[in-house]
């Protein structure tokens, strides 16, 4: 359990004081994914750099598994820091090592022994699929691959917690998912608790089990993935969501589908998290004869499931929509009525 209680961190400029993290409590429990957004200068960096001391609070305490990190003394913190270990936007590689050798790093000054290292770097590369590129240097390798040995290099002293400072930023959209469904699959492998800040909603949906949203050094709003998307209360949470699920497209084209189909019924499947997704929709149709048909839609997934809508149509319905309604509710689907025909 990672703990932060009342947490205050502020900077002195030239300028005056600076207070980047402004009271955060947080309560992390092991094994998940925990997932901190906001915009740029919210705090976030700030506030996951005192989880392994590269910052201390200016007041307030960070406690993770029972330590106090910012009592531990010098020695204590830098062997603390082994079991919480970072990623980072733009990787920190050595240029001058091979993939190998920046492994090896944090067992070398571990003094863990030669051979012990060779195993544990071999398993580590094939965990993380670079099997084959052992002897590259990171300059010869993809963004993506350069992240997969950032990642394996923090999983060398088989840390607890595992810390992820926009450590998709840098990379493209097909190679971002890539890294997460890496993380999603070390989280489960190893029990590991990861806490990942972004900017990036879509980040938070893909992976992370709960979410904070950090606005000028607070916390604004927390919860489960779910809960956050489909009752975002803030604002700015809001405007994080609308920005991932694009949700307006949807309320413009309903107009246009009422012109375009004037008879028939349509009809609103709103997904809040069923783990069933669509599979349940077919099942229905097919039971009850529909003929239905799929108009417009923004379905998105979950750790915990799928939410979003569907809108379709259906020409004629045989009799009530009552048992339709009650059987997709009982699999997580509610249905609205748009338009009954
Ligand atoms: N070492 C420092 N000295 C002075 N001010 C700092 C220092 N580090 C951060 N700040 C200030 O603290 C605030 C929060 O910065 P932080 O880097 O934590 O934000 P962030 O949410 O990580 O932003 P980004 O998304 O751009 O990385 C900013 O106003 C920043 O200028
Ligand atoms: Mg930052």
């Amino acid at each position: 359990m990672i703990q932060l209680v009342d947490v205050v961190k502020q900077f002195t400029t030239r300028k005056g004081k600076i207070t980047a993290v402004d009271h955060v409590n947080l309560n992390i429990e092991d094994g998940q994914i925990y997932g901190i957004i906001g915009f740029s200068g919210a705090g976030k960096s700030t506030l996951i750099r005192m989880f392994n001391g590269l910052e201390l609070p200016t007041s307030g305490d960070v406690i993770i598994h029972g330590d106090k990190i910012n009592q531990l003394s010098k020695q204590a913190l830098l062997k603390k820091r082994q079991k919480i270990s970072m990623i980072f936007q733009h990787f920190n590689l050595l240029w001058s090592r091979t993939v190998f050798d920046n492994i090896a790093l944090p067992l070398e000054i571990a003094g863990v022994d030669k051979s012990t290292r060779i195993k544990k770097v071999n398993e580590l590369i094939k965990l993380v699929g670079l099997e084959g590129r052992e002897h590259a240097y990171p300059s010869e390798l993809s963004g993506g691959q350069k992240q997969r040995v950032g990642i394996a290099r923090a999983l060398s002293n088989d840390p607890t917690v595992l810390l992820c400072d926009e450590a998709t930023s840098a990379l493209d959209p097909q190679t971002t998912d890539e890294i997460l469904e890496l993380l999603v699959n070390i989280n489960k492998q190893l029990n590991l608790t990861i806490v990942l800040i972004t900017h990036e909603m879509e980040v938070i949906r893909k992976i992370c089990h709960r979410v904070a949203v950090m606005e000028h050094g607070k916390v604004v709003e927390e919860g489960t993935v779910l809960d956050v998307f489909n009752h975002p209360k803030t604002e700015i949470s809001k405007r994080f969501v609308r920005d991932d699920i694009q949700d307006s497209e949807i309320e413009t084209s309903i107009e246009e589908i009422k012109e375009a189909y004037p008879t028939g019924s349509i009809l609103r499947l709103k997904f809040v998290g069923s783990s069933t997704g669509q599979p349940i929709v077919s099942r229905v149709i097919k039971k009850y004869g529909l003929d239905m048909n799929i108009l417009a839609g923004n379905v998105k997934h979950t750790q915990a499931g799928s939410f979003g809508n569907l809108i379709v149509h259906v020409e004629a319905v045989n009799g009530s929509l009552t048992p339709i309604t009650e059987e997709l509710r009982d699999h997580g689907v509610e249905m609205e009525v748009e338009r009954h025909g």
